[in-house]
């Protein structure tokens, strides 16, 4: 059942990066153009830390799979493409693993193929201390991503319904897990308010995961059977609404949801992100290509986000904090509506 639902999230959000495309609110974000603002590449530097994590680039594969027998070869290929350019990964939820051990290989195959890269183990909000710290244990995992889904519960026939223990449960998480806990949404965002209650339960870091890219209302959807759900479809807050609405709340944030660029990195990391996160169109690229297509498109984006640094001005990540940006549109709107200046 768990490995159907995991084969079935693979083929759907593959499928999905054909129809993303048109306006995304990545492109209501542009920096003031200074044109003499440009440095020596030789004086930039990719490396960047957040709420004590450090890590060499500021762009991770993020969170997707495993718990099948093909889910296992995708962890097995983004392992083996975040070692060849360093860049953090995260595995997929390890609920599979906690249902059946059989499978752990497929998500262990990730340490084995990256022994020294970071990574990420990923589990739900209902996870107890004691499955939190197996997924970090069978991992060798470097931080715990633990995932808030409430849309994608709902859309689900099979989904869970109570929710209201989540927040107690991610307390008892970072207080006993061990490792740093990096708590993310799986693509409609993290409000301020959310980031606030994050902060107070002493999460480390938080992703926002909005809106913009893969769509786990969608996916939900074109699984079931049962009444319709697409009225959700534009549900959740976008990436760079996220950011903004972040602003000068005391919790690192990850950039992530509907990332298409190198300049969309930048942007996130403009907007305060420590790094940004990359998911369906890395997905999809590996499952075009193979290994060697997502090892170029990561080493390019790499290279052209250092590129971009140079002409701004912008020596490390944090640095691109001090750029001149313009929020225009349906961003606007959104900063005006929430009081954000
Ligand atoms: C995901 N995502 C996800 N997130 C999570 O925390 N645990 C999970 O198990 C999964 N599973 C999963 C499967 C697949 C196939 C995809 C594409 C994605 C969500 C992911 O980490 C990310 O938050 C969203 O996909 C938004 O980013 P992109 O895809 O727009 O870059």
């Amino acid at each position: 059942m768990i490995a159907n639902r995991k084969d079935d999230h693979v083929r759907l959000a593959a499928e999905q990066q054909d129809r993303l495309g048109g306006h995304h609110e990545f492109d209501d974000v542009s920096f003031v153009h200074h044109a003499l603002a440009g440095i020596d590449r030789s004086d930039v530097s990719l490396a960047t830390s957040f709420g004590g994590i450090d890590w060499p680039v500021p762009l991770c594969i993020n969170a997707m799979t495993g718990g099948s027998t093909k889910t296992g070869l995708i962890n097995r290929d983004l392992a083996i493409a975040a070692r060849e350019t360093g860049v953090p990964v995260a595995t997929g939820s390890m609920s599979a693993y906690f249902a059946d051990e059989s499978v752990a290989e497929t998500f262990s195959v990730m340490r084995r193929e990256n022994p020294d890269g970071f990574i990420m183990a990923n589990v739900n909000a209902t996870a107890t201390v004691e499955r939190a710290r197996r997924a970090v244990d069978l991992m060798r995992a470097d931080a715990l991503q633990i995932h808030l889904n409430t849309i994608q519960e709902t859309v689900m026939p099979e989904g869970d319904r109570s929710f209201a223990a989540w927040g107690p449960r991610i307390e008892q998480i970072v207080a006993g897990v061990g490792v740093p806990v990096i708590v993310k949404e799986v693509g409609f965002g993290l409000s301020r308010e959310t980031l606030l209650r994050l902060r107070d339960m002493g999460v480390r870091v938080a992703d926002v995961a909005g809106r913009g890219g893969t769509n786990f209302a969608r996916i939900e959807n074109d699984r079931r059977d049962a009444a319709d759900y697409s009225f959700l479809d534009g549900w959740g807050q976008s990436t760079p609404a996220c950011l903004l609405d972040a602003q000068g709340v005391d919790l690192p944030v990850l950039a992530s949801g509907g990332v298409r660029n190198p300049l969309d990195v930048v942007r996130g990391l403009a907007l305060g992100a420590g790094a940004a996160g990359v998911s369906g169109l890395f997905l999809r690229t590996l499952l075009d290509g193979g290994v060697p297509a997502l090892l170029s498109l990561i080493s390019t984006w790499l290279d052209q986000i250092e590129a971009l640094m140079t002409a701004l001005g912008a020596r490390t990540p944090a640095d691109l904090t001090r750029c001149d940006l313009l929020i225009h549109g349906r961003l606007s709107a959104f900063c005006a509506a929430r009081g954000i200046d």
